[in-house]
């Protein structure tokens, strides 16, 4: 019997895709479900795009793939996903690899890979990012777990993956969780993008009266310089979308409250471990989470706003542009502080350029701005911040006179744009000479004998202040 080169187990949309992709790469794959009739269905329907070898149990499955085994799990991320790595691992032996392609939290996956290392097998988290369509067209594929596990499986994934100036959106992300790691920052990312491409939508819808049909116009336009990417790309489409029903614009009949399934929120409670100020992602995982209580913003309704509605005149759509942009290399610098800042608690010596690079293509957040990304920590892999790089710099300067005239005009009209404000607020923070944290300093000493260190000599003090008001060292 021929054996099949790799295998896929959950064959919902993402697993059936990404089987076809295989197969119409030339691989021999391996398939199963749970219902066999999802994998009888995937062979009747795509059976003429390549080779399938389905299975009715993971027995056979396993049994039907060539040594080192390679299996890829397209499960719904959650206790599921422990039970089929559990029964996989027992079907295998040592030297196979367990992928696991679902969005898990890259704790679960740290212990996943170190209960799996202890048995002999592979187990590769991996990020795969980029839809429906990106699975069977070229997703980008970012996996974490062993060097010797990405030997075996790169060639194929940065095969399957798509390619940008032939270059391919895959490369070995590190150890162990690294690559669920990295796919949790890019969705915090997604989250970012995307809640500042609503508050653009909003505050010129109202400042201006523009319907969403024009303002997909804006977004078109847009689209074809520096924030050209899918993100706008599909903005525009959204935008002039009509509901059939009722003949109005689609997104006036859709509800406004955004739901998650976490990534975003997992991004932030990482974030907030490793001290990074991700107010970008924070933002917008918020923004989500007050659309989401309808009884209060009920109750909230027929509180005081201001007199004025609306402002200004065009120029009002070329500053939001800059606002859009400055507040995006905001987002995405932090986003990479803290890819930064797992990396060296985690040893996983992330290369930072190269996730700009697998993010050019395939994933939801691709854009032309991740090649200046790219540009940025190829002229300094050590950056401190990516706000620091000349070409940002200088973007942000030509920026900011726009990008505040963006947040008063928001604030004078009551339209709230949270990810415009706290991005400005954080650029704003981080060009400060002096910052009020000497005063908190102050403050915690006085209460809690908490001491502060000086700007004149070195050591940490302590002020009496109860008593003679007298410094001493701590
Ligand atoms: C991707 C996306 C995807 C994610 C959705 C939904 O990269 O293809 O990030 O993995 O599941 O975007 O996320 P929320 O439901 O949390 O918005």
């Amino acid at each position: 019997m021929d054996l099949a080169d790799i295998g896929v187990t959950g064959l919902a949309t993402m697993g059936r895709n990404l089987a076809r992709n295989l197969a119409r790469h030339g691989y021999a794959v391996a398939v199963h479900n749970r219902s066999h009739s999802r994998t009888e269905a995937l062979v009747k329907e795509f059976g003429g795009e390549g080779t399938f070898i389905p299975s009715e149990d993971l027995a056979a499955f396993v049994a039907s793939l060539k040594r080192p085994r390679r299996a890829i799990i397209m499960v719904k991320a959650g206790a599921g996903t422990d039970a089929v790595i559990d029964q996989l691992a027992d079907l295998m032996e040592p030297g196979d690899m367990i992928v696991d392609g679902g969005n898990a939290h890259f704790e679960d996956t740290r212990r996943r890979e170190a209960a799996l290392r202890e048995r002999g097998l592979h187990f590769v988290g991996t990020g795969i990012s980029g839809g429906e369509e990106g699975a069977l067209n070229g997703p980008s594929i970012m996996p974490g777990g062993s060097k010797e596990s990405w030997e075996a499986l790169g060639p194929i994934l940065q095969d399957i993956s798509a390619k940008v100036d032939g270059v391919p959106c895959s490369v070995h992300v590190g150890p162990d969780g690294a690559g669920h790691f990295v796919k949790m920052v890019h969705n915090g990312i997604e989250y970012s993008d995307m809640q500042l491409i609503a508050e653009s939508y909003d505050l010129l819808r109202q400042a201006l009266g523009a319907t969403p049909a024009e303002l997909a116009e804006v977004f078109r336009e847009w689209n074809r310089g520096e924030l050209d990417s899918y993100l706008i790309e599909i903005t525009a489409e959204v935008l002039d979308q009509v509901d059939s029903e009722t003949g109005k614009a689609f997104v006036d009949v859709v509800v406004d409250q955004a739901e998650q399934k976490g990534t975003g929120r997992w991004t932030v409670q990482s974030a907030l471990d490793l001290g990074v100020p991700v107010t970008g992602i924070a933002e917008a995982t918020f923004a989500r989470a007050l659309s989401g209580h309808p009884e209060q913003r009920a109750a909230a309704r027929s509180l005081a706003g201001p007199a004025l509605s609306g402002v200004g005149g065009r120029e009002l759509i070329e500053d939001v542009r800059q606002a859009l942009y400055a507040s995006k290399i905001v987002a995405y610098a932090q986003g990479f502080d803290q890819m930064a800042a797992a990396s060296k608690e985690y040893g996983w010596d992330l290369d930072l350029g190269a996730m700009a690079t697998i993010w050019r293509g395939g994933c939801i957040i691709r854009a032309k701005f991740l090649d200046r990304i790219r540009s940025a920590y190829d002229a300094n892999p050590n950056l401190p911040t990516l706000l620091a790089d000349p070409t940002f710099a200088g973007a942000l300067e030509a920026a900011q006179e726009s990008w505040r005239r963006v947040v008063t005009t928001a604030v004078q009209i009551g339209v709230p744009t949270p990810g415009f404000s706290s991005a400005l607020a954080y650029y704003d923070g981080l060009r400060r000479d002096r910052l009020p944290a000497a005063l908190v300093q102050g403050l915690r000493d006085f209460f809690g004998a908490h001491t502060y260190r000086r700007v004149d000599k070195e050591g940490t003090f302590h002020t009496d202040w109860s008593g003679d008001r007298a410094e001493r060292p701590a």
